[in-house]
Protein backbone atom coordinates (compact mmCIF):
# COMPACT_ATOMS: atom_id res chain seq x y z
CA UNK A 1 0.00 0.00 0.00
CA UNK A 2 1.61 3.18 -0.82
CA UNK A 3 0.90 6.02 1.07
CA UNK A 4 1.87 9.85 0.25
CA UNK A 5 2.27 12.86 2.66
CA UNK A 6 2.00 16.65 0.99
CA UNK A 7 0.57 19.91 1.14
CA UNK A 8 -2.72 20.12 0.77
CA UNK A 9 -3.60 21.54 -1.96
CA UNK A 10 -7.43 22.23 -3.68
CA UNK A 11 -7.74 18.77 -5.49
CA UNK A 12 -7.61 16.72 -2.05
CA UNK A 13 -11.10 15.31 -1.23
CA UNK A 14 -12.02 15.45 2.80
CA UNK A 15 -15.66 15.21 2.39
CA UNK A 16 -15.47 11.86 4.07
CA UNK A 17 -13.12 12.72 6.76
CA UNK A 18 -14.58 11.47 10.13
CA UNK A 19 -13.05 12.56 13.23
CA UNK A 20 -14.02 11.44 17.22
CA UNK A 21 -13.03 15.15 18.08
CA UNK A 22 -15.71 16.99 15.47
CA UNK A 23 -13.34 20.54 15.93
CA UNK A 24 -10.59 18.68 14.18
CA UNK A 25 -12.88 17.38 10.85
CA UNK A 26 -14.56 21.01 10.84
CA UNK A 27 -10.63 22.18 10.44
CA UNK A 28 -9.93 19.80 7.57
CA UNK A 29 -12.97 20.55 6.02
CA UNK A 30 -13.35 24.38 6.68
CA UNK A 31 -10.12 25.86 7.27
CA UNK A 32 -6.81 23.79 6.68
CA UNK A 33 -6.85 24.88 2.90
CA UNK A 34 -7.17 28.53 3.55
CA UNK A 35 -5.26 28.88 6.52
CA UNK A 36 -2.01 26.95 4.24
CA UNK A 37 -3.16 28.93 1.68
CA UNK A 38 -2.20 32.45 3.63
CA UNK A 39 0.21 30.72 5.77
CA UNK A 40 -1.27 30.78 8.61
CA UNK A 41 -1.01 26.97 9.37
CA UNK A 42 0.82 24.66 6.80
CA UNK A 43 -1.67 21.09 6.89
CA UNK A 44 -0.04 17.88 5.15
CA UNK A 45 -2.38 15.08 4.13
CA UNK A 46 -2.15 11.53 3.95
CA UNK A 47 -3.66 9.74 0.93
CA UNK A 48 -3.40 6.12 -0.13
CA UNK A 49 -2.74 4.73 -4.02
CA UNK A 50 -3.01 7.88 -5.59
CA UNK A 51 -6.50 8.19 -4.58
CA UNK A 52 -7.01 12.42 -3.41
CA UNK A 53 -9.09 11.15 -0.73
CA UNK A 54 -7.72 12.63 2.88
CA UNK A 55 -6.62 9.47 5.73
CA UNK A 56 -5.39 11.96 8.40
CA UNK A 57 -3.63 14.76 8.50
CA UNK A 58 -1.42 17.67 10.62
CA UNK A 59 -1.24 21.13 10.58
CA UNK A 60 2.25 23.11 11.80
CA UNK A 61 2.80 26.40 12.23
CA UNK A 62 6.03 28.97 13.64
CA UNK A 63 5.73 29.55 17.54
CA UNK A 64 7.58 30.43 20.40
CA UNK A 65 8.40 28.47 24.18
CA UNK A 66 8.49 30.13 27.09
CA UNK A 67 11.98 29.01 28.89
CA UNK A 68 10.16 29.22 31.98
CA UNK A 69 7.95 27.05 31.04
CA UNK A 70 10.59 24.73 30.33
CA UNK A 71 11.89 21.99 32.77
CA UNK A 72 15.32 22.04 33.63
CA UNK A 73 15.80 25.45 32.56
CA UNK A 74 19.19 26.02 34.37
CA UNK A 75 20.16 24.09 31.36
CA UNK A 76 19.28 25.80 28.39
CA UNK A 77 20.04 28.70 26.32
CA UNK A 78 19.36 32.00 28.20
CA UNK A 79 16.94 33.64 25.54
CA UNK A 80 13.24 34.33 27.07
CA UNK A 81 11.61 33.11 24.28
CA UNK A 82 12.85 29.82 22.17
CA UNK A 83 12.29 29.17 18.62
CA UNK A 84 9.92 26.07 18.03
CA UNK A 85 7.78 24.88 15.80
CA UNK A 86 3.61 23.72 16.86
CA UNK A 87 2.05 20.87 16.03
CA UNK A 88 -1.49 22.15 16.02
CA UNK A 89 -3.56 19.22 15.07
CA UNK A 90 -3.10 15.65 13.86
CA UNK A 91 -6.08 13.53 13.44
CA UNK A 92 -6.46 10.27 11.70
CA UNK A 93 -9.98 9.26 9.87
CA UNK A 94 -11.60 7.59 12.62
CA UNK A 95 -12.45 3.98 11.26
CA UNK A 96 -8.58 4.15 10.41
CA UNK A 97 -6.79 4.52 13.78
CA UNK A 98 -4.54 2.25 15.63
CA UNK A 99 -3.26 1.26 12.78
CA UNK A 100 -0.28 3.03 12.64
CA UNK A 101 -1.41 5.89 10.30
CA UNK A 102 -0.36 8.08 13.33
CA UNK A 103 3.07 7.10 13.66
CA UNK A 104 3.49 7.52 10.31
CA UNK A 105 2.43 10.97 10.22
CA UNK A 106 4.44 11.59 13.23
CA UNK A 107 7.42 10.61 11.37
CA UNK A 108 6.53 13.09 8.67
CA UNK A 109 6.05 15.77 10.99
CA UNK A 110 9.88 14.59 12.62
CA UNK A 111 10.91 15.17 9.07
CA UNK A 112 9.67 18.33 8.43
CA UNK A 113 10.55 19.73 12.04
CA UNK A 114 14.48 18.62 11.18
CA UNK A 115 14.45 20.03 7.55
CA UNK A 116 13.02 23.53 9.05
CA UNK A 117 15.58 23.41 11.54
CA UNK A 118 18.51 23.31 9.29
CA UNK A 119 17.42 26.32 7.76
CA UNK A 120 16.14 28.43 10.47
CA UNK A 121 16.45 28.03 13.98
CA UNK A 122 14.41 25.96 15.84
CA UNK A 123 14.96 24.47 19.25
CA UNK A 124 11.60 22.71 19.72
CA UNK A 125 8.47 20.96 18.24
CA UNK A 126 5.42 21.54 21.05
CA UNK A 127 1.96 20.47 20.78
CA UNK A 128 -1.05 21.13 23.46
CA UNK A 129 -2.84 17.27 23.51
CA UNK A 130 -6.28 18.14 23.59
CA UNK A 131 -6.87 15.06 26.61
CA UNK A 132 -5.10 12.43 28.12
CA UNK A 133 -5.03 9.14 25.39
CA UNK A 134 -3.97 11.80 22.81
CA UNK A 135 -1.00 12.64 25.45
CA UNK A 136 -0.21 8.90 25.88
CA UNK A 137 0.31 8.83 22.68
CA UNK A 138 2.69 12.04 22.50
CA UNK A 139 4.64 10.48 25.05
CA UNK A 140 4.93 7.63 23.21
CA UNK A 141 6.03 9.54 20.67
CA UNK A 142 8.74 10.79 22.80
CA UNK A 143 7.32 14.33 24.14
CA UNK A 144 7.98 15.19 27.75
CA UNK A 145 5.79 17.84 29.72
CA UNK A 146 6.21 21.47 29.90
CA UNK A 147 5.33 22.95 33.67
CA UNK A 148 2.88 25.24 33.01
CA UNK A 149 0.26 22.99 31.75
CA UNK A 150 0.21 19.04 31.70
CA UNK A 151 -0.95 19.07 28.31
CA UNK A 152 1.35 21.27 26.75
CA UNK A 153 4.02 19.07 25.46
CA UNK A 154 7.22 19.25 23.57
CA UNK A 155 10.23 17.17 22.26
CA UNK A 156 13.58 18.87 21.58
CA UNK A 157 15.23 19.43 18.00
CA UNK A 158 18.23 17.24 18.96
CA UNK A 159 16.08 14.05 20.13
CA UNK A 160 14.42 14.82 16.64
CA UNK A 161 17.41 15.06 15.26
CA UNK A 162 18.69 11.19 16.77
CA UNK A 163 15.42 9.47 15.64
CA UNK A 164 15.15 11.22 12.02
CA UNK A 165 19.58 11.57 11.24
CA UNK A 166 21.08 9.40 13.45
CA UNK A 167 24.71 10.48 13.60
CA UNK A 168 27.37 9.85 10.88
CA UNK A 169 30.57 8.46 11.81
CA UNK A 170 32.24 11.60 12.20
CA UNK A 171 29.51 12.38 14.91
CA UNK A 172 28.14 14.83 12.94
CA UNK A 173 23.81 14.80 12.50
CA UNK A 174 23.18 17.47 10.70
C1 LIG B 1 -3.99 10.36 18.14
C2 LIG B 1 -4.04 9.71 16.75
C3 LIG B 1 -3.58 10.72 15.72
C4 LIG B 1 -3.07 8.50 16.77
O1 LIG B 1 -3.11 7.90 15.49
P1 LIG B 1 -3.31 6.33 15.35
O2 LIG B 1 -3.20 6.00 13.90
O3 LIG B 1 -4.54 5.91 16.05
O4 LIG B 1 -2.03 5.76 16.16
P2 LIG B 1 -1.01 4.63 15.69
O5 LIG B 1 -1.78 3.39 15.37
O6 LIG B 1 -0.15 5.15 14.60
O7 LIG B 1 -0.17 4.43 16.98
C5 LIG B 1 1.21 4.80 17.01
C6 LIG B 1 1.80 4.35 18.31
O8 LIG B 1 1.21 5.08 19.38
C7 LIG B 1 0.59 4.18 20.27
N1 LIG B 1 -0.66 4.79 20.70
C8 LIG B 1 -1.71 5.13 19.93
N2 LIG B 1 -2.66 5.69 20.69
C9 LIG B 1 -2.17 5.69 21.95
C10 LIG B 1 -2.66 6.12 23.19
N3 LIG B 1 -3.86 6.66 23.31
N4 LIG B 1 -1.89 5.95 24.27
C11 LIG B 1 -0.67 5.40 24.18
N5 LIG B 1 -0.13 4.99 23.03
C12 LIG B 1 -0.87 5.13 21.93
C13 LIG B 1 0.35 2.91 19.50
O9 LIG B 1 0.33 1.80 20.36
C14 LIG B 1 1.54 2.87 18.59
O10 LIG B 1 2.66 2.37 19.28
P3 LIG B 1 3.91 1.67 18.52
O11 LIG B 1 4.50 2.71 17.61
O12 LIG B 1 4.83 1.27 19.61
O13 LIG B 1 3.32 0.53 17.76
C15 LIG B 1 -5.46 9.18 16.40
O14 LIG B 1 -5.83 8.22 17.33
C16 LIG B 1 -6.52 10.26 16.31
O15 LIG B 1 -6.72 10.86 15.26
N6 LIG B 1 -7.22 10.52 17.44
C17 LIG B 1 -8.30 11.50 17.46
C18 LIG B 1 -7.77 12.88 17.28
C19 LIG B 1 -6.72 13.22 18.30
O16 LIG B 1 -6.82 12.92 19.48
N7 LIG B 1 -5.67 13.92 17.83
C20 LIG B 1 -4.63 14.44 18.68
C21 LIG B 1 -4.99 15.86 18.89
S1 LIG B 1 -4.04 16.64 20.14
Amino acid sequence: MAYLIEPINPRHDVRLFTCTHKPLESFLKRFALGNSTNHLGKTYVLTQNQSNEVLGYYTVSAYGASRDSMPDKELLPRYDLLPALLLGRLAVRSDLMKRGLGRLLMGHVFEQAWATANRVGVYLLAVDAKDEPAKEFYMHQGFAEFNDDPLHLFIPMTSIGRMVAPASPNGNNN
